[in-house]
């Protein structure tokens, strides 16, 4: 499915790290240039890349999910949160992402994750300090992404990543204990301010997060689940949608894809700017682990999602 919005595609942007710009920059004499600090490996996307939605930690099929994308030659996949596979850091947990990373090494494949609201924050934040960029390098070929993340194709298409949402089953869990460890509710969950002013006002064509822009479709899907949910459940859930509801709004993203709501939606909008400019985004939430349409493929410059087929 291709979406028939009215907007340009992406436009050329110029390239601050071009060797252009590095030589112009370069006093004579000898300069030492630290080519590490200006070249980020994790910020080119492919043309075509896999996306997954929340996978919970699930190895059967995360796995049987990456070797599907391996075999049709997709070398870079996207997790839209509730990875889970980092809970409270124990030697299993470690052992699985292991061997997650040796099915992607096999291909020199990379496996980018976008945080949800089921992750073992602390953990990870224990375990997976962020390097200067922000990643977390859970192993060689699985990074956890920094929450406004930016990258881009080789023709300037830009995708951007905004991680985080909130619990509806908040109070069912429990915070982690004073030291740091234990529990099943971390708030570092929720996306704040500072994720947004990190995300930024320019535009990107593609924004990856766990959340999802409002939609009639998401609106009545979220209205069926509500009986029985105390309004205090409900408008703590209802948080996150409306931060990332903002970060729509700043980026103007032509497609945002995301998962969280454990449905399968695809439907287009029309949204507004603060400044009351009029947009349109094709929403596509993805299904659960497990379930039908949870398997994507992204043909980024060309906006083009394929759901994976069944197996059956
Ligand atoms: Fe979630
Ligand atoms: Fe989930």
């Amino acid at each position: 499915m291709t979406m028939n919005g009215e907007l340009s595609p992406a436009p050329a942007m110029s390239e601050p790290d071009s060797a252009a710009t590095r030589r112009q920059n370069v006093p004579r004499g000898i300069v030492k240039i630290d080519i590490r600090a200006r070249v980020d490996p994790h910020s080119v996307v492919d043309d075509r890349i896999g996306l997954l939605g929340d996978t919970h930690g699930n190895f059967p099929w995360t796995r049987d999910a990456l070797n599907r994308f391996l075999a049709i030659g997709i070398r870079q996949m996207h997790v839209l949160g509730d990875f889970g596979f980092i809970w409270h850091g124990g030697p299993r947990e470690h052992k699985l992402l292991g061997r997650l990373d040796e099915i992607l090494a096999k291909r020199d494949a990379r496996l980018f994750v976008t945080g949800g609201n089921h992750e073992g924050y602390a953990a990870l934040e224990r375990q997976f300090p962020p390097d200067e960029l922000g990643y977390r390098h859970l192993t060689e070929h699985i990074t956890f992404l920094p929450r406004g993340w930016r990258g881009r194709t080789r023709t300037g298409t830009v995708v951007a990543s905004l991680g985080g949402a909130n619990s509806i089953d908040r109070w069912w869990r429990k915070p982690p204990r004073a030291d740091g460890h234990g529990g099943s509710w971390w708030p570092q969950e929720s996306i704040t301010e500072a994720d947004l002013e990190a995300l930024g006002t320019a535009r990107v064509h593609v924004l990856l997060g766990h959340e999802a822009p409002w939609s009639r479709e998401l609106d009545k899907h979220i209205n069926q689940r509500r009986s029985g949910l105390k309004h205090w459940e409900l408008a703590y859930a209802a948080e996150s949608q409306q931060m990332f509801q903002r970060a729509v709004e700043q980026v103007r993203p032509r497609l945002t894809v995301s998962g969280h709501h454990h449905v399968w939606i695809n439907t287009i909008e029309e949204h507004q700017t603060e400044a009351g400019e009029a947009f349109k985004t094709q929403s596509v939430v993805l299904n659960r682990d497990g379930a039908d349409e949870a398997l994507a493929t992204l043909e980024v410059d060309r906006f083009d999602l394929r759901l994976l087929e069944q197996r059956r």
